[in-house]
């Protein structure tokens, strides 16, 4: 009996015990802040009921006030109240930072960095939580790592906050995730939750891939026919095209402006650009169905109803190709205040240029003739062309344009930023040329491709080469083999691209996206040298567990 009644003893104490470790909140979060200094002996109690102070006569910071409560009841159950008359809350979010000298009269301040607008510092002691930002921005960042700190438990009276202080800012000031609305259609809900996940990784840019051969998805007020038939196939090719098997059943979905709109005001709120693409002239087989006569043959032609590169493209002698793109690029702008456009320019095929009368006359009256030194053709040169005159288009509104690496090939201009998506090798050749550039190469960056050695074990999907976790984890942007410092400091960050020709579902969609963003988020956030795999496999579980709170798919497996 005795000895029953002890171990029950050592059982509660023992269950006790887990609990009180359970209820632990970790700062080594997924991206790892830059500096987590913590004690291990003292923490603080944070209980519900407990407040949060902030500016009330800034809407950014109630927004972020908001979101930090939402996000600790999601957490731990623990209700926090909105306290901005309460200088002494638990937790306390004020602007400024300490690492900035208070200004003497007529002293101006040194230019920030975008990294350092965005930097934070949270500080964990008796009296509570600081948490210190030059912007609201950096209180949304600090949010997040709070959030992603916190144990999981439901309904938790109290969660132990051990005394801390946490020092962070990315390391890239372009942090991006593509998503192709393109091959399959996404709704506005989804994208929204997308973004949420984003933010939760902090990713401030969502580049929208809008157009494809294989469908249209922004509304165009000027072509009140583009969108409704452009956005429609007739039915979609499953497997191998070589197979020829297609589904048999029409395809389609566009976004109107107001739903461009509200995807731009969600993501703002979660401090989140949106570079909206344009792909151009390839990739257009959609527009010349609805508008045949902007291609190099008039003919008649469907939606592309199969994956792979189309040769219809648009007529780049035909002037009004550039009436068309001036006009879908001025709405565009109306929708979207990013100031980058993405114009594409990837997979042009110049067959047709070769031999459209138009196109030719173009090349003549341009007076261009190729360079064989870089083996640029004429061809190549117009689509130069084609670029500079809606760089320059773009600029009289104030955007600069990013394009596929492509863009290249027939000179570019300076205030162009390169993608470089075919390896590294691009974004190095435009950052020895002086442009800015974005790296996303597709052996590190192509999230549409197998994460996992074994492709029996995920959803089929573009089977090509492996991406996994670990290799996008070990990307290195700036290639310091390759770039002098000069030259690297004209990258601008990394990106990881979700293509959709196989990934037509929100849960594959999450499949392909969770948790290799997790690994971005460390390219984009962390610097070299702290950047361990094996750590980030030991943070991981942490993580996939608010996966598991906002409902979303994921692959479990980690390689
Ligand atoms: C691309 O993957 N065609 C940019
Ligand atoms: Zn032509």
């Amino acid at each position: 009996m005795k000895r029953i009644y002890l171990s029950l003893l050592m059982f509660v104490a023992l269950a006790g015990n887990f609990m009180a470790t359970a209820q632990r909140a970790d700062y080594n979060v997924i991206p790892l802040p830059k500096e987590v200094k913590t004690d291990s002996v003292n923490s603080f109690v944070l209980r519900e009921g407990m407040g949060v102070y902030f500016d009330a006569t800034d809407a950014e910071q109630i927004r972020n006030a908001q979101f930090l409560c939402e996000w600790v009841e999601e957490m731990t159950g623990i209700k926090l109240a909105l306290a901005p008359q309460d200088k002494k809350a638990a937790i306390r979010m004020t602007i400024g930072h300490p690492a900035d000298k208070k200004l003497k009269k007529g002293e101006t301040a040194p230019e920030l960095t975008e990294q350092e607008k965005e930097a934070y510092v949270i500080t964990v002691g008796k009296t509570g939580v600081d948490i210190q930002a030059r912007f609201p921005v950096g209180h949304f960042r600090a949010a997040q790592t709070l959030r992603k700190a916190l144990p999981v438990v439901k309904n938790a009276e109290s969660v132990e906050l051990p005394y801390a202080e946490i020092k962070d800012e990315p390391r890239f000031e372009y942090r991006g995730v593509l998503l192709d609305c393109g091959r399959h259609f996404f709704t506005v809900d989804f994208i929204k939750q997308f973004i949420d996940v984003m933010a939760l990784h902090g990713s401030n840019q969502f580049h929208w891939h809008l157009t494809e051969d294989q469908g249209w998805r922004f509304e165009v007020k000027a072509y009140p026919n583009l969108a409704p038939l452009g956005s429609v196939r007739a039915e979609t090719c499953v497997g191998p095209p070589s197979a020829g098997i297609y589904d048999g059943t029409p395809y389609g979905g566009y976004y109107t402006q107001d739903d461009c709109r509200e995807v731009v005001r969600y993501a703002a709120e979660r401090y989140i650009n949106v570079v909206p693409e344009i792909d151009l002239p390839g990739h257009m087989q959609s527009v010349l169905h609805v508008f045949p006569h902007l291609g190099c043959t008039g003919k008649p032609m469907p939606v592309r109803t199969y994956w792979g590169v189309s040769r219809e493209i648009l007529c780049g002698g035909n002037p009004e190709s550039m009436t068309f793109l001036k006009t879908v690029l001025d709405e565009l702008c109306q929708v979207f205040p990013s100031k980058y456009i993405h114009i594409g320019g990837d997979e042009v095929p110049k067959d047709r240029w070769n031999k459209c009368e138009k196109c030719q006359a173009k090349i003549k009256e341009l007076g261009i003739k190729g360079d064989p030194k870089h083996r640029f053709h004429a061809e190549h040169q117009l689509q130069s062309y084609i670029n500079k005159e809606v760089e320059e288009f773009l600029a009289e509104r104030g955007r600069a344009i990013i394009g596929w690496d492509e863009i290249l090939e027939g000179g570019l201009s300076g205030n162009s930023i390169v993608m470089s998506w075919r390896g590294v090798k691009g974004g190095i050749a435009a950052a020895r040329e002086g442009h800015r550039v974005i790296m996303s190469p597709n052996v590190y960056s192509y999230i549409d491709h197998p994460q996992l050695k074994d492709y029996g074990k995920q959803p089929r999907t573009t089977d090509s080469y492996l991406v996994s976790a670990s290799k996008i984890h070990s990307f290195e942007p700036l290639i310091p083999d390759s770039l002098t410092q000069d030259q690297q400091r004209l990258i601008l960050g990394p990106q990881v691209n979700l293509w959709t020709e196989h990934v037509a579902y929100p849960d594959h969609a999450f499949y392909q996206l969770l948790p290799r963003l997790g690994a971005s988020s460390e390219v984009q956030w962390c610097l070299p040298e702290q950047k361990n795999f094996e750590d980030f496999k030991k943070r991981l579980p942490h993580l996939q567990k608010i996966y598991d709170i906002l409902g979303v798919t994921y692959c479990r497996q980690v390689e």
